[in-house]
């Protein structure tokens, strides 16, 4: 067997290289560090550029939450009482503004309070002399707009629920609206049924759909339901609008069922 181990001889040659090659990786890491605390001194006398980054930061940020917040297909979150109070009607019941009743001030409240909560919710979808519709948001739906009544009214002592029982009825105005939108956006599939939406004329296919409540039916013509296309597929159209249109739907549904009652 022959012999394979070979000895390395390591020559003065060999050492220097060795030697320099293991003070260079040390000698650039203090270099380094050297700099490093000079940079931080030169920076400590300047003002801080910091916070503006930050800023940039907060703003990258707001701009994903905005926009998270329009996403259409996101569906709506009903908003509590309190949140409706402070976004929406705080603006001047917390001062009693414009003659409005002061939140917590039981004197303003009484008598309202005696009008009932059907009278109240009314005036607050409706509006009441300077009481504007859904407190000035139209985007606010029954729902949340009953919260917030009823978080000011139990405030003052009552024990309301945000029930939408008794819905409003639309206002000869209001229906005027909604048949205008109905005919732009809406009447191409529900006057004929085309894709199977349901006619206005089809008094069994709406007697179903109302009874699931207005609440229901505005969400669905909003956010678009069972291949009903969101606003009518016009997303120009505001959710306002879009609720005039089935209020003018459901009383034109709701004659023809009268009519088929009447056969
Ligand atoms: C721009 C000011 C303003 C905003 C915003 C506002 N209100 Fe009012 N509200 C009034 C005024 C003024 C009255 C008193 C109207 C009157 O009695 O003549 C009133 C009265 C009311 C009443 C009593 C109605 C009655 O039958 O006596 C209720 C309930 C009510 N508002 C609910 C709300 C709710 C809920 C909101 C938020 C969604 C809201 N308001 C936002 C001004 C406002
Ligand atoms: C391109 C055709 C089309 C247009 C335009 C259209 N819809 Fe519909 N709509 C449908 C279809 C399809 C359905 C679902 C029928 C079903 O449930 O089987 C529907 C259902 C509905 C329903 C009942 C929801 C449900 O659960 O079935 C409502 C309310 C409604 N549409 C409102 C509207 C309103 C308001 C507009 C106009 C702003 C509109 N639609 C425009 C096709 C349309």
């Amino acid at each position: 067997m022959a012999e394979h181990v070979e000895m390395t001889k390591t020559t003065p040659k060999d050492f220097l290289y060795a030697t320099l090659g293991g003070l260079f990786a040390p000698g650039l890491a203090i270099v380094l560090i050297v700099l490093l605390l000079l940079g931080i001194q030169g920076r400590m006398g300047q003002p801080d550029a910091e916070p503006l980054s930050d800023q940039a930061v907060r703003e990258r940020i707001q701009s994903f939450g905005k926009s998270l917040a329009v996403d259409p297909n996101a569906p709506k979150v009903e908003r509590t009482g309190e949140q409706v109070y402070i976004e929406v009607c705080a603006g001047c019941h917390d001062s009693g503004a414009l003659g409005s009743p002061k939140h917590k001030e039981r004197a303003d409240w009484g008598k309202r309070l005696a009008g009932g909560y059907d009278t109240l919710l009314t005036h607050a979808i409706k509006g009441f002399n300077k009481m504007p519709a859904r407190g000035g948001d139209p985007d606010l739906s029954d729902l949340e707009v009953a919260r917030g009544v009823v978080y000011m009214a139990n405030a003052v002592g009552a024990s309301f629920e945000a029930t939408l029982k008794k819905e409003p009825e639309p206002t000869a105005a209001e229906l005027a609206r909604g048949k205008v939108v109905y005919a732009d956006n809406c009447a191409s599939c529900h006057d004929t049924g085309v894709t199977g939406a349901q006619k206005l004329s089809d008094a069994k296919a709406w007697a179903a759909l109302i009874k699931e409540g207005k609440e229901y039916l505005y969400a669905a013509a909003i956010n678009g339901s069972f291949g009903g296309p969101a606003k009518g597929g016009n997303e120009k159209l505001s959710d306002a609008d879009t609720r005039l249109a089935v209020d003018f739907m459901v009383a034109e549904a709701k004659s023809a069922i009268a009519a088929a009652a009447g056969k």
